[in-house]
């Protein structure tokens, strides 16, 4: 398969890298845009693929163009990919917050797919959100479908709104997992331990707790009441959170991201 990645940042190297570890394409068969001579350079020293400037004609030979540049930088790259594109290229926009009728209109191309993945796609561990262009072939669907999962999963979703819940949930969450698990290491601080220590208990305790998670028929009720006996210290600290609504203000942050996602989209 030829594939184009547009923006070559963090996220079109994981899927450059990706693609070539799950052997979807080969190297001499993967083009990297790059406009940033300095850049093209470093591009070409790791060797994973062809490195050309975003109006190369070769582009038109690709079956897919992942668009993975900053929403920002979209309009400048915008003429320039009209000319390369034939109606069969599959377009895969990663770019948070710009719509699908929006780079159709653009681009003045049908075979759109959006995707929304999150940051553990860097480990194969991500999970990745993902509408289309309406009337897009199933074949289409397909293949971006095992494309995306040479990052972890995916979800397909026909309502394009459901992104920026995706966004919202998934797409920043590792954000607030990464909170909740600083403020756990602060607490342990707080009570004596050194930082390297309060880490080490929390994020143990994090993994462990996931593995639980995952392979426990419990619910996540179910779970919490085994931990938390009546009148114990794991009873204490719940209490604490219930009394200051933790759960009430989580919940209201992500649905404040998913209006933030969509403000940014319209
Ligand atoms: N990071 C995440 O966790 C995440 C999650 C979901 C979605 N996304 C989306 O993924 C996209 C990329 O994010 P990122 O974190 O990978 O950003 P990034 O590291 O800044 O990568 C973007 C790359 O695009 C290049 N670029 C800009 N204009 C270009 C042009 N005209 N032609 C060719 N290349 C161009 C940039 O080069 P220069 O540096 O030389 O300008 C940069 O290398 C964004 O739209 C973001 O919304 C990211």
């Amino acid at each position: 398969m030829q594939i184009t990645i547009v923006g070559c940042g963090n996220m079109g190297l994981i899927y450059a890298r990706a693609f070539l570890k799950y052997d979807i394409t080969k190297r001499e068969n993967l083009l990297l845009v790059e406009k940033n001579e300095n850049r093209k350079a470093e591009l070409m020293k790791l060797d994973i693929g062809n490195v050309v400037l975003p109006d190369d004609p070769i582009i038109s030979k690709s079956d897919l163009v992942i668009l993975a540049v900053k929403p920002q930088d979209f309009h400048e790259l915008s003429s320039a990919l009209k000319k390369v594109m034939t109606p069969n290229t599959i377009l895969l926009s990663i770019m948070a917050g710009i719509r699908i009728n929006k780079l159709e209109a653009v681009l003045n191309h049908k075979n759109i797919i959006r995707a929304m993945p999150n940051s553990p796609v860097e480990l194969g561990m991500g999970i990745t959100g993902f509408s289309a262009s309406s009337g897009i072939s199933l074949e289409y669907l397909r293949k971006a479908e095992n494309l995306l999962s040479t990052t972890g999963r995916t979800v397909f979703f026909e309502n394009e709104d459901l992104l920026d819940a995706v966004t919202a949930l998934s797409g920043s969450g590792p954000a607030y997992f990464f909170y909740l698990v600083k403020n756990m290491v602060d607490a342990g601080k707080q009570m004596g331990f050194d930082e390297g220590v309060s880490a080490m208990l929390v994020k143990q305790t994090m993994l462990g707790a996931f593995h639980l998670l995952n392979s426990s028929n419990k619910s996540l009720d179910e779970l919490i009441t085994a931990v938390a006996s009546k009148g114990g210290t794991t009873e204490a600290a719940l209490t604490t959170f219930e009394k200051n609504g933790v759960g009430k203000y989580l919940a209201e942050g992500i649905i404040n991201a998913e209006k933030r996602a969509k403000e940014l989209s319209n």
